[in-house]
């Protein structure tokens, strides 16, 4: 497949790049930055997403988009910018008729017992602030069925380690260990499911968890 992807440079987006490129699809990567390494199957496109024209042209014969867009964690307005981000990339899934796979945060996410993600006083307050944009872009799309998407709400923290493969999937409640923590999943086990989800889609206008049990 083809495979567009945005943030292809972060921590993240290079994740979900390594197992594309992994499992051999072609890539389109998109980035203001080029520190993806140059491959055959890869076109990189230097650019921001708030170029719409440029974006159009440059995703409009991938299959899928897959985001992993961040503003910066240090965004002055990081809330803000994150939500017209999405806007964006909203819009051109639907004009392109494209399936945009959304990778956005775990504060949306309920507790097991169905308290919010937000009234579990260990879930460090500096992460609901960092988030609460791409809570917000949640919100605002969850009931939006007049395009197809997945959003993605990975586990409180990723961290850099192993491809397991011996994830729990789940919808809206956070998948927690034997010992209440959601905070060791690796990214590379995130990837792995987005590109399940690529290849074989089972949460079409729905959205996904992973953790270990
Ligand atoms: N990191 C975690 O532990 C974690 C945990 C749970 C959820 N998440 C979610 O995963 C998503 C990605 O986070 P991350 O940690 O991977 O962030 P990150 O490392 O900061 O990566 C963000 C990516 O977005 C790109 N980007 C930013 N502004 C752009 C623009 N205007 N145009 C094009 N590309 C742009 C950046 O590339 P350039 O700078 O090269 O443009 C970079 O590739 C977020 O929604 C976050 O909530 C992350």
């Amino acid at each position: 497949m083809k495979i567009g992807i945005i943030g292809a440079t972060g921590f993240v987006g290079n994740a979900i790049y390594k197992e594309a490129l992994e499992r051999g699809h072609e890539i389109v990567a998109v980035s203001r930055t080029r520190r993806v390494e140059e491959h055959p199957k890869v076109k990189i496109h230097q650019e921001t997403i708030y170029n719409e024209k440029a974006l159009e042209k440059v995703l409009k014969d991938v299959d899928v988009i897959i985001s992993a867009y961040n503003p910066g964690y240090f965004h002055v307005d990081l809330h803000n910018r994150y939500i017209q981000g999405y806007d964006l990339l909203v819009n051109l899934s639907k004009k392109l008729d494209k399936k945009l796979i959304m990778v956005l945060s775990a504060t949306s996410l309920k507790l097991p017992g169905g308290a919010a993600m937000e009234e579990d006083l260990s879930y460090p307050a500096v992460l609901l602030k960092y988030m609460s944009g791409a809570k917000a872009v949640y919100e605002k799309y969850v009931n939006d069925m007049s395009f197809k998407w997945t959003m993605v709400s990975p586990a409180a923290i990723l961290i850099n380690g192993k491809k397991t493969k011996k994830y729990v999937m789940n919808t809206d409640t956070i998948v927690l260990d034997a010992y209440g923590d959601s905070s060791k999943v690796s990214v590379q086990d995130l990837a792995d499911a987005i590109l399940n989800e690529v290849e074989s889609p089972k949460y079409l206008n729905k959205r996904f968890t992973i953790g270990y049990k």
